[in-house]
């Protein structure tokens, strides 16, 4: 694996972190960049200061949406070092995306160990703050200056990191979700297995259309029948049928290979849960939450963690779950993969890679 050259950096060293993070307002210091050309292959992997970048207006990325990117997070333990939550898992992801745009695979180690020395770095970054961490946002871009569609003969892999709080203003209150039938997400065969941003572009003008009517999400059917479940916003979804069962829509080829999805698919059963993944149409839902069989839903994501449904609304009808407050199952959820992802509960399994503080100092960086 080549190694990592530190430049220097004139740092921030004590930040302020806004009262309000939001997600992704503010950034730190340094990011990692590595660049890639056909010809050269990878050049040498930096980690430098934030800076702009500087792109070719012709850049095919800025035309073909040849582009992708991931999310994970570092998490401030109790004695002040950081946990990463199974960031494997992201760098794997996101080669998968990668492959699937036509873009070069970046080496999986390296990624690991720019994450790692990035937050490590960056540690002054990451909020001490309930609820609150530090996301890492790698991307990979088509540079190219070229209008053909193709794939691009050159990429820049870059990873940037930004203190956030939760992901939704209300914290893990339930959310009012719309269900769309004209808008869909992806089709199977298309790219919403990949995290490309062409797949939330398209989100955007009906997510819009869901807030005048109060729905903070929006739930996506399938694009074929228009009839089966398949995400909710940027998430995975699941519902509790009578409290004991757990039920997500399989992986289909449309739906995105959720971490979080797949940490509560193997901690439910610990829990005492059945777990299903099955495929679910949007009627027998409404139906069995009329009837009381579905008890409870919830988003699965990096960025919310579990965040409870309270209210679908669709073609003016709507249908109250749980009456408008976040279950028992979402929070028993919320608490076990918080409490791991911050180092509050034992890690049994093997998720989270604790990064020392004082790994690299501050002054050994600006070498
Ligand atoms: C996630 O929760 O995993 C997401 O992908 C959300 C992100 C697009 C902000």
């Amino acid at each position: 694996m080549t190694a990592i050259r530190i430049e220097p950096v004139v740092e921030n060293l004590s930040p302020q972190l806004s009262d309000e993070l939001g997600f992704g307002r503010q950034f730190t210091d340094r990011m990692f960049m590595h660049r890639y050309s056909e010809h050269e292959g990878w050049g040498e992997p930096t980690i430098g200061a934030y800076q702009s970048l500087v792109v070719d207006p012709a850049a095919a990325a800025l035309h073909c949406g040849q582009m992708v990117f991931d999310g994970t997070k570092a998490y401030r333990r109790s004695d002040g070092d950081l946990n990463l939550f199974r960031a494997e898992q992201n760098c794997r992801r996101f080669n998968r995306s990668a492959e699937r745009m036509g873009m070069p695979e970046v080496d999986e180690n390296l990624h690991f160990e720019a994450i790692k020395t990035l937050v490590s770095l960056e540690h002054r970054w990451v909020p001490d703050v309930e609820d609150a961490s530090l996301y890492i946002r790698p991307v990979l871009i088509a540079t190219e200056p070229v209008l053909e569609v193709r794939a691009s003969r050159e990429y820049l892999h870059y990873i940037i990191v930004s203190p956030v709080g939760p992901y939704f203003a209300d914290g893990f209150n339930p959310i009012a979700v719309y269900v769309s039938h004209d808008h869909v997400r992806a089709v199977r065969g298309g790219t919403g297995e990949a995290k490309t941003p062409g797949n939330y572009a398209a989100s955007i003008a009906i997510s819009e259309s869901a807030r005048e009517q109060q729905c903070q999400q929006v739930l996506w059917l399938d694009a074929l029948e228009r009839r089966y479940i398949d995400e909710v916003g940027a998430m995975n979804i699941a519902f509790v049928y009578g409290d004991r069962e757990i039920r997500t829509p399989p992986l289909s080829g449309a739906i995105l290979h959720g971490v979080t999805r797949d940490s509560v698919i193997r901690l439910a059963p610990d829990l005492g849960y059945t777990m299903n993944e099955s495929r679910m149409s949007i009627d027998e839902v409404w139906r069995d939450i009329e009837n009381g069989t579905i008890t409870e839903a919830f988003g699965m994501g990096t960025a919310a963690v579990i965040a409870p449904v309270g209210r679908l609304v669709m073609q003016g009808r709507e249908v109250t779950l749980n009456n408008h407050q976040s279950g028992p199952v979402a929070r028993e959820l919320y608490n076990v993969l918080t409490g791991i992802q911050y180092g509050r509960r034992e890690d049994s399994y093997g998720w989270t890679t604790r990064v020392a503080t004082n790994q690299i100092s501050s002054s050994a960086a600006a070498d």
